[in-house]
């Protein structure tokens, strides 16, 4: 499994930019989309700036980009504060020149009766536009990449889950409370995931080091579902040296 270990996150962050927008040139040569998959939480802001920055700054344009997050809190309304939605505006798309319309997240709004559906669609949309060419994740304490928690199977698609004790405790901070945090969100699958041309994980801060050791290190498990990432040959880690710090 690849790791590279930056100094830092700042320094680690912009080369993740970087090849972010190698690929959104690179496709807008041949008149051709960038599909991206995208995550929210504290880990991808840095790339997400750098590529206002770049956007503002060198005049790179977003218009051949369509992007997928990752996932969504359920249920959760868009114009909640604490949505993935109101994240993604924030920090990225109300500063760039994207079309909305090329934007998707999942739907957090659904009735419950709705979501299998959903979820396939979602699924069938990323196939039909070609699938993703890069993902980007973040990791999350349980070992999750999306929402992908512990029993996560590897070949799982986009589906409604319900979120580990671990990963409310850590989102009580956004919600003021724990009891707050809802208990379900709808994320990719890790078989969605393992379907993108380049998959690239990042974790910055000793915070991160424990689990990084196991996900790096460990043997495969559903205990730890960033695990099975060891069996893509189109993954790499891209990683600050706290997070690092506990890997021999
Ligand atoms: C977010 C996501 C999660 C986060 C993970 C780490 O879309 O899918 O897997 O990447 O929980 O969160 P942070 O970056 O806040 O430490």
């Amino acid at each position: 499994l690849p790791v590279t270990v930056y100094p830092d996150k700042l320094t680690a962050s912009k080369t993740v930019a970087k090849r972010i927008a190698d690929i959104i040139i690179r496709k807008a040569a041949k008149g051709e989309n960038a599909v991206l998959g995208l995550a929210t939480g504290v880990t991808p802001i840095g790339v997400y700036a750098e590529l206002v920055r770049l956007h503002k700054e060198d005049g790179l344009s977003f218009k051949n980009v369509i992007t997928f997050n990752l996932d969504e809190y359920f249920p959760m309304l868009p114009s909640s504060s604490q949505s993935y939605d109101a994240f993604m505006k924030e920090h990225l798309f109300n500063h760039i020149d994207i079309d909305l319309t090329n934007v998707h997240i999942p739907d957090g709004t659904l009735k419950q009766e709705e979501v299998a559906a959903f979820c396939l669609a979602y699924e069938q949309k990323i196939t039909a536009l070609g699938g993703l060419d890069l993902q980007i994740l973040g990791i999350g304490r349980t070992g999750h990449i999306g929402f992908n928690e512990p029993g996560s199977a590897p070949n799982s698609g986009t589906r409604l889950v319900s979120l580990d004790d671990l990963t409310r405790s850590d989102a009580a901070h956004d919600f003021g409370a724990k009891s707050k945090v809802p208990t379900k969100a709808i994320t990719m699958g890790i078989g969605t995931i393992f379907k993108a041309r380049e998959i690239i994980l990042m974790a910055w801060s000793a915070k991160k080091a424990p689990i990084l050791k196991k996900a790096v290190e460990g043997d495969l498990s559903a205990d730890v579902p960033a695990t099975y990432l060891q069996l893509s040959d189109h993954v790499e880690f891209i990683v600050d040296k706290e997070a690092a710090s506990e890997l021999t």
